[in-house]
């Protein structure tokens, strides 16, 4: 992907919201120096640059080294049969999908993101495609199309009334007796100190005043459970260390949870309504505490069978 320079300057009360009629008809928005979507109808608040790239490239590594695997549900042996489809959907820079079509060449696989942040058709494997589509006009296949759906850190960063309609859609297209998996994690750290939990507390309401559930915990299995086309919910949890206390993966969970910061910079600024100065002091004093205090954070999967 290229550099992109920012090409307008956004007045708003709300960086995050469009209300600019002539950039709706461009394909991004600049703010302070990150590329955002610039989809009408999507709040999703989180860049599309190079920059978030990077992050979620570390992202896939950091999540594949903890869990040692990249998904739950009992596919393995389909997979390699050579019969099977995936889909990703929100699949972001593909890397969860450019790994599996590795590591099964006979599987097909479709990535599926609003942003074009996967590589382009000339520099993936014959067994991947990738589409830039918006959600929110559903997934653009037939029923029953795909043996295996899967989305990972979506539930917690759209609309929870848009994700519920998003696993509607994985669940027509997915075959039956196929699988559909949810990979989510949570700021949510064991050990810390009441200010640092009163710290992400004001995170997790800066998302909840955008209609965004941060805590999916909280919304998937309960969600999962309603629907009847789905049989028993798996759910499996891995803790994964924070800071150098945690040797190689502790320090690569540091780095990842430092970009996080970076990442929502621009909402929390404005959702608390602090400057850059003040971010920075309220971050730097709770982060101090991963070494600290030895703090660990949660990440899960839920997987089913569907009827
Ligand atoms: C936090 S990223 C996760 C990316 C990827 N699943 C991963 O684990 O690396 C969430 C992704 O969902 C995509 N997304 C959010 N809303 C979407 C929508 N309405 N349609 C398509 N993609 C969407 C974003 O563009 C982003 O790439």
């Amino acid at each position: 992907m290229k550099d992109e320079q920012p090409n307008q300057e956004f007045d708003s009360s709300d960086p995050l919201k469009s209300d600019n009629t002539e950039s709706i008809l461009d394909s991004f928005r600049f703010v302070n120096g990150r590329r955002y979507h610039n989809l009408d109808d999507v709040t999703y608040l989180l860049p599309n640059d190079n920059k978030e790239a990077k992050r979620l490239y570390l992202q896939h590594n950091l999540f594949k080294f903890a869990w040692q695997n990249n998904y739950s549900s009992p596919i393995h042996e389909f997979l390699k049969s050579g019969k099977a489809k995936v889909l990703d959907i929100g699949c972001g820079s593909g890397h969860w999908i450019l790994d599996m079509a590795r590591e099964y060449p006979q599987a097909t696989f479709v990535g599926i993101d609003m942003s074009p942040l996967f590589p382009d058709a000339k520099n993936t494997p014959s067994n991947v495609l990738f589409l830039q589509h918006n959600l929110n006009n559903g997934i653009p296949f037939p029923n029953e199309t795909f043996d295996f759906v899967f989305q990972r850190f979506l539930c917690n960063n759209v609309v929870l009334d848009k994700w519920k309609i998003y696993v509607k859609e994985m669940i027509r297209v997915t075959k039956s007796g196929g699988w559909l998996e949810f990979f989510e994690f949570e700021l949510n750290y064991d050990r810390a100190s009441a200010f640092h939990l009163q710290v992400l507390e004001l995170v997790h309401s800066a998302f909840e005043a955008k209609g965004i559930i941060s805590k999916p915990e909280s919304v998937i299995p309960p969600f999962l459970e309603t629907c009847q086309e789905l049989s028993e919910v798996h759910f499996k949890e891995v803790s994964i260390p924070i800071g150098h206390w945690a040797g190689q993966l502790g320090t690569m969970m540091l780095t990842y949870t430092l970009m996080n910061a970076e990442t929502i910079r621009l909402l929390i600024t404005s959702a608390w309504g602090v400057d850059d100065k003040t971010f920075d002091w309220i971050f730097e004093n709770s982060n101090r505490e991963f070494d600290e205090n030895k703090l660990h954070t949660k990440s899960f999967r839920w997987f089913s069978k569907k009827i």
